[in-house]
């Protein structure tokens, strides 16, 4: 592993490791899906969550006590954020119901090495205007993805995801952005999802950054949540807000997909069929 202004470069046998804990990442999420049904609390998947990471995959659920620079350490092993809820939604009692959509994210580590990867569910039948929320965010998430390749600048993942959430008269959240991963949950550089095509730091092959953009249905103003826990954020209008996020490894021809397993979702149609 190289490094160069606080931006590390992964090495082959990096990469090896990082896919492991990619797998897992996603697998935890795989496991998950039949249990999201109206009636479980996010505690019940919290829980769920993090026995099978450390009972079964002998890994550490990152998010537990992590401070994030902060001084309130993260209470729980995953993050759930229902409906309104941004991201950072702390697991509690709260039944989820009919209708409901939650953003499920989970951080794996396994061998020092950090996957993460959030997925949105539909808890029973939901609203068409709930499900095309999720579908365009997990598109926009994609056309950033899309633009990976050595050369290409980060302002041009921003602008991808810009461009076609805005194009769906949706918009993008500004406080939070994807990041640099490693050994490392947060790692240089940051991963903003708008801005401009051209500007912004170039992409280099063996450099590893999740890209998680966060689309709300209304305006794009964000508050801290009432819970008043330091975590949970909310949009400021109420509107519903998706997620989605994947762990992505620039390679010489453009990109890996990390946090991937059986159970991810199909690539949208736009992708095609790549070389890889
Ligand atoms: N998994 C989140 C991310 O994608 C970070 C959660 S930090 C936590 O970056 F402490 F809330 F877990
Ligand atoms: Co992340
Ligand atoms: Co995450």
């Amino acid at each position: 592993m190289s490094t160069n202004k606080n931006i590390t470069i992964k090495s082959e046998q990096d990469i090896a490791a990082m896919r492991i804990a990619g797998r897992l990442t996603s697998e935890v999420l795989d496991y998950l899906v039949p249990f999201i049904k109206p009636g479980i609390t996010t505690n019940e998947i919290d829980k769920l969550a993090h026995d099978y990471m450390v009972n079964v995959q002998n890994a550490i659920p990152a998010p537990l006590n992590y401070t994030a620079g902060g001084d309130v350490p993260y209470p729980k092993s995953i993050c759930t954020s229902v409906n309104h809820q941004v991201c950072h939604g702390i697991p509690s009692d709260k039944v989820l119901k009919n209708g409901d959509i939650v953003n499920v994210d989970v951080t794996v580590i396994k061998d020092g090495w950090h996957g993460d990867s959030s997925r949105m569910f539909l808890v029973g039948e939901c609203s068409i205007a709930a499900k095309r929320l999720c579908q365009i965010t997990y598109e926009a998430m994609w056309k950033g993805i899309q633009q990976v390749k050595p050369g290409a600048r980060l302002g041009d993942i921003g602008a991808a995801i810009q461009k076609f959430a805005e194009g769906h008269s949706y918009s993008v959240v500004r406080e939070f952005c994807g990041h640099g991963i490693g050994q490392g949950f947060h790692e240089e550089p940051q991963v903003l999802h708008y801005g401009k095509a051209g500007t912004g730091l170039e992409l280099q092959a063996g450099m590893v950054f999740t890209i998680e953009p966060m689309i709300n249905a209304g305006k794009k103003d964000i508050k801290e949540g009432s819970e008043k826990d330091g975590w949970s954020i909310v949009t400021k209008d109420r509107s519903l807000s998706a997620q989605w996020e994947h762990t992505i490894v620039v390679t010489p021809t453009g990109y890996e997909v990390l946090t991937v397993s059986n159970g991810t979702p199909a690539v949208p149609a736009f992708i095609g069929i790549r070389a890889v």
